[in-house]
Formats: structure tokens, sequence, C-alpha cells
């Protein structure tokens, strides 16, 4: 999507963070944006900056585990842009705790707002975005924990992100004839607020007793992180370029060159496995292409 100026974004978790870096980034560029988030305080001052520099922005107090308020946030974007081109999917929480420890209502949490809240956005928001018979783009969030196991206790945030880069890669395979982009964005640390990520925990999900993002300490991680506007660059540069992966530390492919070794040895001890060797003797192995 080359043109950018003129095109409505709608932004989940817009009022800190990697969010409000793409409303930076997609409103400097000309875009009009529709800030949604959970933080009744956080998300006025986000937007009063953003106005404050002649933005044409506005924010959509709304909670994404609630699939109503998912659809009337799309209904009143349309309602104040007259349209929606650009979709991201990008707030996100976390709670650590080993993957038998965490609650029943840890686990529903962190899935409802990273995954199942992406699920209803894109049955609210792509229908219209297919509508205005535009170009568009679906931008989501996930993390590198979202292709590379995170490390012990981070279960449920792993198993929420992977989810994110799945549902994005077949989105991409159901819109590559399509004037509308995909992309994923998989970010190593960036310095933003998500340690706070428990003060945004609605009540129906319990209280979380208090646990921290994760069971290591990432606080010098984050802090030393990247700074959050410039993820919103790139998110720009992808969706103008349409760039389906964006990763924001190329340090860390050697995560990646880890997981492939550790395929590639499952694949291996399969090919010697003697059950599937008397199989496909047997002409009982499907033979993939
Ligand atoms: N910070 C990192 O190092 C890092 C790394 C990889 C991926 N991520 C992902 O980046 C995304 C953005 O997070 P961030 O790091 O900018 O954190 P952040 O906490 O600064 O921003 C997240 C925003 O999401 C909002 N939010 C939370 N629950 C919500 C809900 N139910 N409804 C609406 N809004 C809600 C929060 O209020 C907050 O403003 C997340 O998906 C996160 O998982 C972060």
């Amino acid at each position: 999507m080359r043109d950018v100026a003129g095109k409505v974004a709608f932004i989940t978790g817009a009022a800190s963070g990697m969010g409000l870096g793409m409303a930076r980034a997609f409103s400097e560029a000309g875009m009009k944006v529709m800030m949604a988030d959970i933080d009744a305080k956080r998300l006025p001052a986000a937007v009063a900056e953003l106005k404050s520099r002649g933005a044409d922005v506005e924010a959509h107090l709304c909670d994404i585990t609630v699939e109503d308020q998912v659809f009337a946030a799309a209904a009143a974007t349309v309602k104040r842009f007259g349209k929606v081109n650009v979709l991201c999917n990008n707030a996100g929480v976390s709670v650590g705790g080993l993957s038998e420890e965490l609650s029943q209502k840890d686990w529903d949490w962190v899935i409802a707002v990273n995954q199942t809240a992406v699920v209803y956005a894109l049955r609210a928001f792509l229908p219209l975005i297919k509508a205005n018979a535009e170009t568009g783009h679906v931008m989501s969030t996930s993390s590198m924990a979202g292709l590379v196991n995170a490390g012990p206790g981070w279960g449920a945030y792993n198993a929420s992100k992977h989810a994110v880069v799945g549902m994005m890669e077949v989105l991409y395979s159901e819109l590559k004839d399509t004037p509308i982009g995909v992309s994923v964005l998989c970010p190593g640390a960036v310095s933003t607020n998500i340690l706070e990520a428990a003060k945004h925990r609605p009540g129906h999900f319990g209280s979380g007793d208090g646990r921290p993002i994760s069971l290591n300490p990432i606080d010098e991680t984050l802090a030393k992180g990247l700074d959050p506007d410039v993820v919103g660059d790139l998110v720009l540069d992808a969706i103008q370029e349409n760039q389906f992966y964006i990763f924001t530390d190329p340090g860390m492919e050697k995560q990646i060159d880890r997981l492939f070794d550790r395929l590639k040895l499952g694949f291996a001890w399969a090919r010697n496995n003697d059950h599937l060797k008397a199989a496909k003797q047997a002409g009982l192995v499907w033979k993939a292409k």
C-alpha cells in the first residue's frame, strides 16, 4: 500500500508503546487513526498529544477481549472517518508462571487479548476493509516468542503469539490476490510499558495475584530495548512495501537457526525410525511434495 495519505487505520493498544509509535508514524504520514485502548488514563493523553500536532486521530476506549466492543469499535471507526483501510492488532499482555501453575484465568486472559481479540477484529474489520475497494493492510503484533521458545514461564504468551503468526500466515495466503497486504510484527525487546500489563487485566479474568509478566526478570532487557517509535516507523515501511515478516532485531536470526536445527533433528530421527521404515516399505507412507 504505497499511498498511505488519507487512509484510515485502526490500532489496538494505541495508548502506549509500539501502538502509540504506530499512531505517531501513521499520522505523520498523513493517515487518519482510530486509537483504541483499555487504558482510560493514557489513551486521552496520547490522543491529545497527536491532535496538538495537527493529526486527525480519535480515541476509542474499549476492551478487546469483549467481542461486541470490537465490533462497536469497527462501527465507530467508519462512523468517524467514513472507511477503514488498515487494521493493526497490536495490544498484548503477558503473565509469567510455569505451564501447570498459571491459573486457568491467567491462560484465558493472555489468550483472549493476544489471540482471540485478533479473531474478533478480523471478523469485524476485514469485511469493511474489503468493502471500500481501496488498498488495505492487516498487521498483527506477535513477537519473537511467536516463532521460538521464550523460555520457562512464558507458556501462555508463547502459545498466543505462535497463534498470531499462524493466523497471519493463513491470512496472507487468503489475501494474496487482493489489494490487501498482510504483515506480522515479531519484535525482540522494545522499551514499552508492558511490565505494567497486569494493570489492564479486566476483572472477569481474576486478579492474577500480582504475578509479574514473566518468571525471569526482564526489566533491564526491556529498558535497553528499542525505542517503540522506531517500531512505528518500521511498521509503516512494511505496510508501504508489503513486507510480511517485520523483525526489529536482526541479531535474533540465530534463534531461528537453532529452531531449524532442532526441527531437522526431528526429521532425521523420523527417517531412522523402524516403525516408519516398515510402514514405508509396506507402501503406507504418504509422500509430501
Ligand atoms: N515490549 C516488548 O519487548 C515486546 C516484544 C515482543 C512483542 N511485544 C508485543 O507488542 C505489543 C505491544 O505491546 P507494548 O510492548 O507496546 O506494551 P504496552 O503495555 O506499552 O502497550 C500495550 C497496550 O495494550 C493495551 N491493552 C491491554 N489489554 C487491552 C485490552 N483488553 N483491550 C484494549 N487494549 C488493551 C494496554 O492498555 C497498553 O496500552 C503486544 O502485543 C506485546 O505482546 C512486545
